[in-house]
């Protein structure tokens, strides 16, 4: 049996219905993981359902829910029933934002999703992980957490720094009890959202924004994916409070 084997591992990977969390639910299965699909949108989760089902029959669920709400997490853990393996990955912004710009309600939105939602997850799955003495805790992060980057939203920024510092702290509390847990920051990827960003941005092309990256061009949802499974498998035993870094040498961007 390969060291990364999932097989008997639950995972929730949260907004995994498309991009990145799509490609790290497609890993976690390909290691034998059963996985847990979510996003908000219904179609869109059935849809990733489906495909996913064809190549791992029986070994994924889905689930439709804001988890920006309390009824959302709920029914996300009642779908996962028993959870090993958590990826907090569902984030994102949906309008640029400088510092003067947001109102108190656009910044703890901005909160909720990207540092909010996965401080309540993982308080809701580490009981049962720490009582088994084995989980995974992966959180989605972004390069912006350490090097800034004009045309971002303010509270995002924010968040996803306030995620290296959770998940540090997290992790040194847990370690005791076989629980891992780890950042996962990326570069540009060149996911559907970035692409909406783009079309949208008078300012930024895809050609601008790969000029900006030594290895010359956008990262790819599976370059972000193919780690998850060494971290959150056995032989990550003793990966934790890491903040791992990939953005095709972009660290300064
Ligand atoms: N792409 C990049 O260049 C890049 C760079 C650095 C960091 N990241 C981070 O990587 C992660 C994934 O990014 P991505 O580009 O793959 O984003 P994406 O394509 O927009 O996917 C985001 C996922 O999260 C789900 N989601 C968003 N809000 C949610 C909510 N409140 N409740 C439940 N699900 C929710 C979305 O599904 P629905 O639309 O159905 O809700 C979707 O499945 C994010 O945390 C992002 O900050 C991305």
């Amino acid at each position: 049996m390969s060291r990364t084997d999932l097989t008997g591992r639950t995972a929730i990977v949260t907004g995994s219905r498309r991009g990145i969390g799509a490609a790290i639910a497609r890993e976690l299965l390909d290691h034998g993981a059963t996985v847990v699909v979510c996003g908000r949108s219904e179609a869109g989760v059935a849809d990733r359902v489906r495909t996913l089902d064809t190549t791992a029959p029986g070994r994924v669920r889905g689930c439709a829910a804001d988890l920006t709400t309390a009824h959302g997490r709920e029914h996300l853990l009642e779908i996962a029933a028993t959870v090993d393996i958590l990826v907090n990955n569902a984030g994102g912004f949906t309008r640029v934002m400088d510092t003067l710009s947001p109102t108190l309600d656009e910044w703890n939105d901005q909160l909720a999703v990207n540092l909010t939602v996965p401080f309540l997850l993982c308080q809701a799955v580490l009981p049962t992980m720490i009582e088994q003495g084995w989980g995974r805790i992966v959180n989605i992060g972004s390069i912006v957490a350490s090097a800034p980057q004009l045309g971002n939203a303010i509270g995002y920024v924010a968040a996803k720094a306030g995620l290296v510092g959770f998940t540090r702290q997290l992790a040194a509390e847990v370690a005791h009890a076989g629980v891992t847990a780890n950042v996962v920051n990326p570069g540009t990827i060149g996911t559907e959202h970035l692409r909406d960003y783009l079309a949208a941005s008078d300012r930024m092309t895809e050609q601008s924004l790969a000029g900006r990256i030594p290895v010359g061009r956008l990262g790819r949802p599976a370059e972000i994916a193919g780690v998850i499974p060494y971290l959150v498998s056995d032989a990550g035993a003793f990966i934790t409070g890491a903040v791992l870094d990939i953005n095709g040498g972009a660290i300064h961007a």
